[in-house]
């Protein structure tokens, strides 16, 4: 095992989309997971029955018998990715036996078998991670266990199944057949390997029981969630919401009543002006209720490989930071405090934006030309221009509000711009200007 500085050694079990994915994000990032975790990380050994084409593991150790990375003296962190149950429960039993720490996207094992193996866990002093087997790549474990425990949890609701989401956004937006959307869901690599699991709700049934249990304190009881799935859903039903004002989402809910715990997946008509109730495609996302804090919401990817990796790699960080520096815990910066970078703030005037300029010009035959004619010289390129009729106030003072969008430019070349406008005798007031940020950029 590794001592204080050596790199942490990790081995994976499975190397399928979400194996593969973690593996390539561990190689991207290696750099930035040693600046965060004191120390190296490094994948030392991979099992998996074969690679698929494509995947390409450098000299990385490799067995196709995953049992060969678990009995690897070498390996620090198992990770298990091999999903199912019959394999993945013992693997993860001898790992833990055999004192590694595990990092896991199983949600089907943790829901079902995780009372017994968080119990061994407690008992050989290792950890077991999971914050992949629920909605991808949102932090949603993290953020009901750490960022949320100062309350007392009313209620969760969520969109916890990408495929399922998925199929129902396409069903209502292009009127496409379920079992079409499905194979798409299935190729994309986000269904599960049964994707019955995905339309039956039994996917979303194993993220729910683990939610609710770190929710509300109680063990894993996957048995009793009621569960429901979207495959009986038609189109009707679909439309029938709609003119309703109601959208049909697939939602996982976990209420505490003085009567218990509730606990169920099935289709739910939801508000259509709720924020939920627009979540789309492979999207998740989960609503939870604290007694302080009131109701908050998290939204991401729910399935793919690098949505997925994400979680898996964070959990890694915890566990490869607890193993190198024991004593530190999570440095008050999120990077060792002896690796954070000088990279440099960009001064406001290097920042790149489009921008709403509003300029109030007076009604006078060529204002707009002088004002086009300043933004050309100063290479901006305007995306849409309004001029409105003057009225009421504006109209008496012979003021119109002229409105112009641009495209993207540096902040100083802007400013530039909109001093030389200022400075036009027929420019009455100072330039309103509102940057545009494009969240897809
Ligand atoms: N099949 C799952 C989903 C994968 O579609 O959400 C992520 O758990």
């Amino acid at each position: 095992m590794s001592s204080s500085n050596a790199p942490v050694k990790i081995g994976i079990c499975g190397l399928g989309t979400v194996g593969y994915g973690s593996y390539t994000l561990l190689q991207n990032n290696r750099q930035d997971l040693a600046r965060r975790v004191g120390g190296d990380v490094m994948v030392s050994h991979i099992g998996s029955r074969r690679l698929r084409p494509g995947q390409d593991i450098g000299n990385t150790r490799y067995s196709a018998d995953p049992f060969a990375v678990v009995n690897d003296a070498e390996v620090d962190i198992v990770l298990e990715l091999l999903g199912g149950i019959d394999v993945a429960r013992p693997l993860v039993l001898q790992a833990i036996a055999n004192g590694k720490h595990v990092v896991t996207a199983n949600k089907a094992l943790i829901a079902q078998h995780g009372n017994e193996i968080f119990a061994a866990a407690a008992a050989n002093k290792v950890l077991v991670a999971y914050e992949a087997a629920v909605a991808g790549g949102i932090p949603i474990i993290k953020a009901i266990r750490e960022g949320l425990a100062g309350n007392r949890i009313q209620w969760l609701a969520g969109i916890i199944n990408g495929t399922g989401n998925f199929i129902l956004t396409e069903m209502r937006e292009k009127g496409r057949a379920f079992a079409e959307v499905l194979q798409e869901a299935q190729a994309l690599g986000y269904a599960e390997a049964d994707p019955t699991f995905d339309v039956e709700g039994i996917d979303a049934a194993h993220k729910l029981t683990i939610l609710a249990s770190i929710a509300f304190g109680i063990p894993l009881q996957f048995s009793k969630t009621y569960t429901e799935g979207i495959s009986q859903l038609t189109q009707q039903d679909i439309r029938y919401a709609d003119e309703l004002g109601y959208r049909i989402k697939h939602l996982g809910i976990s209420r505490r009543t003085p009567q218990g715990i509730e606990l169920r997946v099935h289709p739910t008509f939801i508000d259509e002006d709720s924020l939920i109730a627009n979540v789309n495609g492979v999207m998740n996302a989960v609503m939870v209720n604290g007694d302080a804090v009131g109701s908050t919401l998290y939204y991401g990817a729910g399935a793919g490989a690098a949505p997925t990796a994400s979680a898996v790699v964070a959990d890694i960080i915890d566990v490869a930071r607890m193993i190198s520096n024991p004593e530190s815990g999570v440095p008050a910066l999120a990077y060792q405090d002896d690796s954070l970078s000088d990279l440099p703030i960009l001064p406001m005037a290097e920042v790149r934006s489009a921008y709403y300029l509003r300029i109030t010009a007076l009604d006078q035959v060529g204002v707009l030309s002088d004002i086009t004619e300043i933004l050309g010289d100063c290479a901006i390129n305007i995306e849409a221009i309004i001029q409105k009729e003057p009225r009421g106030v504006d109209a008496l003072s012979q003021r119109v509000p002229v409105i112009i969008l641009t495209h993207e430019v540096q902040e100083k070349k802007m400013n530039d711009a909109i001093a030389q406008i200022e400075a036009l005798p027929t420019v009455a007031e100072r330039v309103m200007r509102v940057r545009v940020f494009r969240l897809d950029a």
